[in-house]
């Protein structure tokens, strides 16, 4: 069955590697990295956006997520990502979801804390992990949008309080990455990530993770970021792969032909990463 993701991210935090989320949006993204993490042998976690929920519908992503943990000699788990309704987190939960993310970091501290509380207490009797931000993350998800201006990093010290009051067992500072691929390099703050984890022993999350040098990846990683999420570049991968089919192949018009294509693209780039953030072999 599928398994909240807090004692994977714990055991992660505390070895010192990461466990990549990866954020899929069709039955084959959802299967290629499935089979990534079996191969690699890698605790997963597969995620999916509102957006993504309201395309495929909760139903058949709890259901695709299901069978495919049933058959899984590795941990999965399901999270929903950059939720700001507590309905929503609600339906996910009682659907199978085993983490969902609170994301009110739009928001002043204070309502940031006391919806995610709300969202904690309800996630306790259902065992899911709860995962919130604080500061902001720059760049585009979805309906997301964060000006370059807009974005704000993480303060340590309202880190710490946030942790005592809500309760919340993973927490993801805005540190300097933003969603999408950057032009040029992140700018992270790695003094602050350090601060933080000084700070707060839950395990940490790094999100914007398409785009962020090696180097950095296992560096962010290396000081409690202990779930790194990849969206763009997995999606990027999989939707030039059909192009690249297509213009190769402009007669087969088989779903199975090119879906085969991209779901090897996406499988090869989620072990690269699952690999980068020290995952392999830790399942
Ligand atoms: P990227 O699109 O930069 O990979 O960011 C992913 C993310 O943070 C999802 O929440
Ligand atoms: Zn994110
Ligand atoms: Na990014």
């Amino acid at each position: 069955p599928l398994v909240s993701s807090t004692p994977l991210l714990q055991e992660a935090r505390k070895q010192g590697y990461g466990i990549v989320a990866f954020n899929v949006h069709t039955l084959e993204m959802l299967q290629a990295v499935v089979e990534a993490a079996e191969e690699s042998r890698s605790p997963l976690i597969l995620q999916t956006t509102v957006g993504t929920v309201k395309h495929l519908g909760i139903a058949y992503i709890a259901g695709a997520a299901k069978t495919a943990a049933a058959q899984a000699s590795v941990p999965i788990a399901l999270h929903l990502d950059h939720c700001q309704s507590f309905e929503l987190i609600m339906q996910c939960m009682r659907a199978g979801y085993t983490s969902v993310m609170i994301d009110q970091s739009m928001h002043p501290f204070e309502h940031n804390v006391a919806v995610t509380r709300k969202v904690v207490e309800a996630a306790r009797a259902l065992d899911v992990n709860v995962e919130a931000e604080l500061g902001k993350v720059g760049g585009v998800e979805d309906d997301i949008h964060v000006d370059e201006d807009m974005a704000a990093l993480a303060d340590p010290d309202e880190c710490r309080r946030f942790v005592e009051l809500t309760g919340v067992a993973t927490l993801a500072p805005a540190i300097g990455t933003a969603h999408g691929i950057y032009k040029g390099e992140p700018n992270i703050d790695f003094e602050r990530i350090g601060q933080i984890a000084r700070l707060v022993d839950v395990p940490l999350v790094l999100h914007g993770g398409s785009g962020i040098p090696e180097a950095q990846v296992r560096r962010c990683v290396s000081l409690g970021m202990a779930k790194m999420n990849v969206a763009t570049e997995l999606k990027n991968a999989f939707t030039a792969s059909l192009q690249q089919f297509f213009a190769e192949h402009p007669g087969d018009l088989d779903p199975r032909s090119y879906m085969s294509a991209a779901k090897q693209v996406v499988k090869r780039l989620a072990m690269e990463k699952m690999e980068l953030c020290g995952c392999t072999n830790k399942a």
